[in-house]
């Protein structure tokens, strides 16, 4: 078990585009391992690889206990509906805000295997997988919340 410092607001590196994985190494296995740790650590429901200071395109979620979802070189490839509520995000503790999503989204994804999937989810799993991706693009969620919550 080895727990991640995760990178805050501000720092430079939650603003660049992440690299896509071409191979899946031992070394690649072991961020996800830690960056699940390091999620369930802070209590979070979804960690993304600049989060903990690697540009990698590499995220997992975690919003149902016990069901995580690895994410490596995800792409969103179908979305409908829309919901607006609460998003937070691990770097940015304390705050949240309310964002728009899509209702449903679809994302394909490679696991720790290397076998590509399609997961599909709606409210809170679909915000976490819009939230995890654009992470990989450099985008927060303050980027596209309506308004700030305090709480
Ligand atoms: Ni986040």
């Amino acid at each position: 078990m080895a727990k991640l410092k995760i990178v805050k607001f501000g720092d430079e590196t939650l603003r660049k585009v992440c690299r896509p994985v071409d191979e899946i190494t031992p070394r690649i296995k072991q961020l996800l391992d830690d960056m699940i740790d390091t999620m369930r650590a802070a209590e979070g429901c979804g960690l993304a690889a600049p989060q903990v200071g690697v540009l990698r395109r590499i995220a997992v979620i975690e919003v149902e206990e016990g069901t995580v979802y690895e994410l490596i070189n995800p792409k969103i490839i179908a979305f409908s509906g829309e919901q607006q509520d609460r998003e937070g995000c691990l770097s940015n503790p304390g705050y949240a805000g309310i964002t728009k999503r899509p209702r449903t989204v679809t994302v394909r994804a490679m696991n720790r295997n290397g076998e590509t999937y399609d997961l599909t989810g709606s409210d809170l799993l679909a915000r976490a997988i819009c939230h995890e991706c654009d992470h990989l693009d450099g985008k927060l969620y303050t980027d596209v919340q309506i308004r700030p919550l305090n709480d």
